[in-house]
């Protein structure tokens, strides 16, 4: 995968380096380049907002640094050109455009895994108001354009998202993660929260590690395992359990439910009426 990123900050990008993804940029499983929004102007003061139209607060990138930064970005050749599944049949598929903003859809990891499957990103970050909005309708000529957002909270800028974006998307690809079971089993790979992890001493400040755990009863630990997921989603992210397919639950795993205080109904959850907490 070739990941290209355009800021007015690129030294905001620089913990790409490190770590898992600075790993595989160095093992060539992702090519990543980060380039400078200012170098894309012509003004001597390298301009790239202005006030915006209608008025109000703050500032607005401007279109033409924007045009020109993904222009060449679109045009250049990545190292690891040839085949791939999007260079088959009709010619290579645009690359995927991401503009991260508070006002894009939601970043999950369902998205993530999808966008591990492209050959190329583009990731560009706002600043300030945000950018002129017929960069968006240009761009969709050249790619396709995704604005997302992490959350629903407010960021100064789009590096910060590009980060968790990058290194939600790059640990998904092949290589990058050492043992590709731990991408199995952890939070929202299966639309739950991850059970709780223990490990040695197994006695610990008077808190010892579930008895289950140290019993070599495989059947019984992926049991208690999955219970604990189910327990953790509906104390702490109940809007999970709506999404939750619980047509094929085996008798122990509804017990496990009817405890939380959830039947199963039409192959769904849902919350008896009865059930105590304050979990909507
Ligand atoms: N830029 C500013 N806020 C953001 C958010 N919540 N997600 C993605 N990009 C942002």
């Amino acid at each position: 995968m070739r990941i290209d990123v355009v800021s007015i900050f690129p030294e905001y990008l620089a913990p790409l380096e490190l770590s898992l993804i600075g790993k595989a940029r160095q093992d060539g499983l992702l090519e990543l380049n980060v380039h400078d929004l200012r170098d894309f102007t012509t003004d001597r003061h390298r301009t790239v907002d202005d006030t915006p139209y209608g008025g109000g607060a703050g500032m607005v990138m401007k279109p033409e640094p924007w045009a020109q930064a993904l222009a060449a970005v679109a045009a250049a050749t990545p190292d690891s050109a040839e085949a791939g599944p999007a260079a088959a049949g009709s010619g290579p598929a645009k690359p995927v455009l991401i503009v991260p903003s508070p006002a894009g859809e939601r970043f999950t990891q369902a998205a993530a895994q999808e966008l591990a499957g492209e050959d190329r990103l583009v990731f560009a970050c706002g600043r300030y108001e945000g950018i002129d909005e017929r960069v968006m309708e240009w761009a969709a000529e050249h790619f396709t354009v995704r604005p997302m957002s992490l959350g629903d909270y407010v960021l100064n800028g789009g590096e910060v998202a590009v980060l968790a974006m990058v290194e939600a998307i790059g640990r998904l690809l092949p290589g990058v993660v050492g043992n590709p079971e731990s991408l199995v089993e952890e939070s929202h790979s299966d639309g739950l929260l991850e059970y709780p992890v223990y490990t040695k001493p197994s006695s610990w400040r008077d808190r010892d590690v579930p008895a289950v755990l140290l019993s070599g009863n495989h059947g019984k630990i992926a049991q208690w395992r999955r219970h604990e997921q189910y327990r953790r989603t509906a104390e702490r992210r109940p809007d999970l359990l709506e999404e939750f397919d619980a047509a094929k639950l085996p008798r122990a795993d509804r017990t496990a439910f009817a405890d939380l205080g959830y039947d199963v109904v039409d192959g769904h959850l849902s919350r008896r009426a009865d059930a105590g907490g304050d979990s909507a």
